[in-house]
């Protein structure tokens, strides 16, 4: 077997890693309890760098790296996933010779990525969609929040609650409606700061956790929905946090666009009911517009319907009265049913094979290095 010389010894001092180039390849160097080790450096899963993983010891009292970007986990000496798993990355026999780390030319354990016998999210990655040329799915998020033992009435549920009924009597669409509240989901961990590809479609939590609620979200509204009506209610001039965590996990599908030209949504209508005791409707309409157009819908005329009593309505043990008996809400969701409906009938035999997606992109700003 034929070495190739990598670094001086002195580069790896005892407890640390790195990773070095050899050629075109890249090599993760471990030096811990005496011993130095070399894996492929990038990770079988989506390409993260071992390299700058972290070091962790498990159960069988093994050093695993643990990848930077999800967290997959290979032994350092045998580049094996946990008991368990059967996937491998490919190991290295290293030799040190004059006080140099020298590495096999070829693997001697080549990498093995396992099918795994459950995918839970393989709907979401072969992107079966469920909508159809006739269909008239309209999904409606409840972003509100509330002890469920203690239950009180929401203006922005009641009046979604309404625009599904109205959906339904009017223009014989099938609905679901999705409470936030009600789903068990994780943060967006923020794998995409790691590095831009880390953040994949499905989502990595998702792919680790099959029971996470967020796929619920991404099942609906991705592959289910012709049309989305968000709800929420304002909380210090903005939307609800279950909706920014929602929001963020989304991430998932708006970064495909700026990754790889590659539009998840298309053809589907966004709108959205905003209700507060005090104000800032338009505030919260023109984040929802932004981040909802960003992902790919398309938004009718009037596509929100705000409510708000102003600044000084502190009494807001009469703001569900009020709410319930305004004759301008009954109209509005109505109106905003109709105007969503009737956009979901234009756009459904749009040619939307290639949207222009406008996005930033790094390779086009003009400043990159060299
Ligand atoms: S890229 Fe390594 S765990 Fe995902």
């Amino acid at each position: 077997m034929s070495y190739i010389p990598l670094i001086p010894l002195s580069e790896l001092p005892e407890n640390s890693h790195k990773s070095v180039w050899l050629g075109k390849k890249s090599i993760a160097l471990f030096h811990y309890s005496g011993v130095i080790t070399a894996l492929e450096n990038t990770c079988i899963h989506q390409g993260g760098d071992l390299g700058q993983g972290f070091i962790q010891t498990l159960d069988d009292g093994e050093l695993y790296v643990a990848c930077p970007w999800h967290g997959w986990q290979y032994n350092l000496k045998s580049g094996h996933a946990p008991h368990g798993y059967k996937d491998r990355q490919a190991l290295y026999d290293v030799v040190i010779e004059n006080g140099t780390i020298m590495v096999s030319e070829e693997p001697v354990t080549k990498a093995f990525k396992a099918a795994h016998e459950v995918d839970p999210v393989a709907d979401l990655r072969k992107l079966d969609y469920q909508t159809t040329e006739k269909s008239l799915n309209v999904l409606g998020i409840s972003t509100t929040n509330m002890n469920s033992d203690l239950p009180r009435p929401s203006t922005s549920e009641t009046a979604l609650q309404q625009a599904l009924d109205f959906a339904v009597s009017e223009f014989g669409a099938s609905t679901k409606m999705i409470r936030l509240r009600d789903l068990n989901f994780r943060h967006c961990e923020g794998y995409y700061s790691r590095h831009e590809r880390a953040c994949t479609w499905p989502c990595s939590i998702s792919e680790m956790d099959g029971e996470d609620g967020m796929n619920e979200i991404y099942r609906a509204m991705v592959l289910w929905a012709d049309a989305v009506i968000l709800a929420t209610p304002i909380r210090w001039g903005n939307a609800s946090s279950l909706y920014y965590k929602m929001a963020e996990r989304l991430n998932t599908v708006q970064n495909q666009i700026t990754l790889h030209d590659k539009v998840l949504i298309k053809k589907k209508v966004a709108s959205f009911i905003i209700t507060g005791g005090q104000d800032n409707v338009q505030g919260v309409a023109g984040n929802l517009n932004s981040f909802f157009t960003d992902l790919g819908f398309t938004l009718p005329p009037f596509n929100f319907l705000g409510w708000s009593r102003g600044w000084i309505a502190e009494d807001t043990e009469n703001n569900y009265n009020s709410f319930f008996k305004s004759r301008y809400v009954k109209r509005s969701v109505r109106e905003l049913v109709t105007n969503t409906v009737q956009l979901v009938m234009q756009i459904k035999n749009m040619d939307a094979s290639h949207l222009q997606t406008p996005k930033p992109k790094i390779s086009e700003s003009g400043n990159l290095p060299g």
